[in-house]
C-alpha cells in the first residue's frame, strides 16, 4: 500500500474513465486537482456524494480545480450507476469516474484500507497542487458522506496561502480574517499588512 504523505507528488497514471482514457496529469494539466474515491457503484451516501459534486462543480471550475472520482468497479458499471445518480440526484455527472477493477490506481494511491474492506477502496480525498504535489489528504468511513463547502473552503485557504506568507483560522471562510505567519517579523508584517492587529506576538490578524 503506496505511504502518501503532504507534499509528496502525486503519482500520475493511465486509466479508463467514464469520458474515455486519460492521465491524470493531462487531464489536469496547470490547474488544481481533487480526486476522490468511493468504496463501491450502486452504494447509497456515494450515490448522494457523486450527485453532490456534479452540482457544486461550477464552484470548482471557479476555483480552476478539475475532480476526478475513481471507484474499483469497471466501467459498464460506472455508466449504468451514472444513470441512476444523475435520476436519483437530479444532476448530470459532468466529471470522469475513474474504472479501477484491477486496483492499480488504488493502490498507488493507498485507497485499499485492509481493516476496512479488501474489496472496495476507502472515502479519500486528494487535493492536487498545479505543481502536482499533494496538499490535502482526508480518509472518511465509508458511513461518512463528504462535506464538499468544507471541500471548497479548504481549496479557498490553500489558494490563498500558497504564494503568501499567511495561515486561516480555525472555521476561517473565504473573505474573513486570515493570520500571518510566525516567520515574518512584525517589521515586515507592518509594511505587507500595515493594518494588521497584534493580539498577541505569536498573534497577528489581518485582511488577506
Ligand atoms: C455508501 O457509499 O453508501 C457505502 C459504501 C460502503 C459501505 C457503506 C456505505
Amino acid at each position: 500500500m503506496a505511504d502518501l504523505k503532504l507534499g509528496d507528488v502525486a503519482p500520475d497514471f493511465t486509466a479508463d474513465t467514464t469520458e474515455g482514457q486519460l492521465s491524470l496529469y493531462e487531464y489536469l494539466g496547470d490547474s488544481w486537482g481533487i480526486l476522490f474515491s468511493h468504496p463501491a457503484d450502486f452504494t447509497p451516501v456515494c450515490t448522494t456524494e457523486l450527485g453532490t459534486a456534479a452540482k457544486y462543480k461550477p464552484q470548482f471550475d471557479k476555483r480552476n480545480v478539475k475532480m476526478i472520482a475513481i471507484s474499483v468497479d469497471g466501467i459498464d458499471s460506472h455508466h449504468e450507476w451514472v444513470k441512476d445518480i444523475n435520476e436519483t440526484q437530479q444532476c448530470t455527472v459532468n466529471f470522469p469516474i475513474i474504472a479501477d477493477p484491477d486496483k492499480t490506481v488504488a493502490n498507488l494511491y493507498g485507497m485499499m484500507h485492509p481493516n476496512a474492506s479488501d474489496k472496495a477502496t476507502v472515502r479519500s480525498v486528494y487535493i492536487i497542487g498545479p505543481d502536482k504535489k499533494l496538499k490535502l489528504l482526508l480518509t472518511y468511513p465509508a458511513s461518512t458522506g463528504r462535506n464538499f463547502d468544507e471541500l471548497l473552503r479548504v481549496i479557498d485557504s490553500l489558494q490563498l496561502t500558497a504564494n503568501q506568507q499567511l495561515a486561516t483560522p480555525a472555521n476561517w471562510k473565504h473573505g474573513e480574517r486570515v493570520v500571518i505567519s510566525p516567520s515574518v517579523s512584525d517589521e515586515d508584517a507592518d509594511k505587507r499588512w500595515p493594518n494588521n492587529e497584534k493580539v498577541k506576538p505569536y498573534l497577528r490578524l489581518t485582511e488577506a
